[in-house]
């Protein structure tokens, strides 16, 4: 049974093609540009475009199962090409963002949304995977001024987030495709626990074997600091997610654990997994 692994240098594809290939399944990975490298050893990697329909039979043929990230623009090719080829189930890596009535205002909520019901229209079997803040955005935060200055610079260091481990969404999604019992389930996902901004910075030093200063800035320093590295629309997210977590303690989830039997990691573990992208 092959199953195809949309994205498979993305962060959590990677994890998910790997995971899939520990299990000796037969996949198949794709990639825009499959000549980029950087995809995990054993991966067939095959052409595909989302959002450009034409290359999507040939990247199906003979899948029964894929992994998708959220491409809106490309929804509706992906389920005719999926259904043409026989795919029977598909596990979307979709967004929290997406709770009921809060998607409106929400361009983030929005695009995953739109994806969410191309595929629940399909008559596809499917799994919705909705996490919250992801672990590796702190490398689009911090990785560049750590690296380069070695200080962290934020304006609610006291915020609390609960980030999720990528290698645990990629578990979710090799479980909801290997084992029975997860068609038409949506898993809201957050990390084990929370901990504060500043604290994740410390985490981040004790990886690196030193301590890094942080500095408290405005939320406009901020702001033009974070465009640096992420689009607008992710900036204005992530100013509101630690906005948020100044307000309220974030939700954290055991789901991980529930789903896949191996407990959620947790930022300190993130830390010490990515220790050299700080380096
Ligand atoms: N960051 C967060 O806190 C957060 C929270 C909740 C949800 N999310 C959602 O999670 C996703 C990001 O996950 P990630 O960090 O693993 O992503 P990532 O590292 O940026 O990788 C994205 C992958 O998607 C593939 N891709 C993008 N556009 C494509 C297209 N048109 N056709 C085919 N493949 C395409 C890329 O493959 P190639 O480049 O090789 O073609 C790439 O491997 C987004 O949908 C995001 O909204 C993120």
């Amino acid at each position: 049974m092959v199953t195809v692994v949309f994205g498979a240098r993305g962060n959590v594809g990677r994890h998910v093609a790997a995971g899939l290939i520990e299990r000796d399944e037969q996949i198949r990975t794709t990639s825009r540009e499959p000549g980029a490298g950087d995809f995990p050893t054993g991966a067939h990697v095959v052409t595909a475009d989302l959002e450009r329909p034409e290359t999507l039979p040939a990247a199906l043929e003979g899948a029964e199962r894929v992994f998708l990230y959220a491409v809106p623009d490309g929804v509706d090719g992906f389920v005719k090409a999926a259904r043409d080829a026989g795919v029977r189930q598909v596990v979307l890596l979709s967004s929290g963002a997406v709770t009921p009535g809060d998607t409106a205002d929400n361009p983030i909520a929005r695009m995953h949304a739109r994806v969410e019901s191309a595929i629940e229209e399909s008559g596809l079997s499917w799994t919705f995977i909705r996490p919250g803040m992801f672990a590796t955005n702190a490398l689009w935060w911090w990785q560049k001024s750590i690296r380069e200055k070695g200080i962290v610079r934020m304006p609610y260091p006291e915020a609390r987030t609960a980030p999720v481990h990528e290698r645990d969404l990629a578990a979710l999604a090799v479980t909801a495709l290997t084992e029975p019992g997860h068609g038409g389930r949506v898993y809201p996902v957050a990390g084990p626990e929370a901990s504060t901004l500043r604290q994740q910075v410390r985490d981040i030093g004790t990886a690196l074997g030193r301590e890094i200063p942080l500095e408290v800035v405005s939320v406009d320093q901020a702001r033009a600091g974070l465009g640096e590295t992420m689009p607008a629309i992710g900036v204005e997210a992530v100013l509101a997610g630690w906005r948020a977590g100044t307000e309220a303690p974030p939700e954290v989830s055991t789901l991980v654990e529930e789903i896949t039997g191996r407990p959620g990691r947790t930022f300190a573990q993130w830390a010490k997994d990515h220790v050299t992208d700080f380096r």
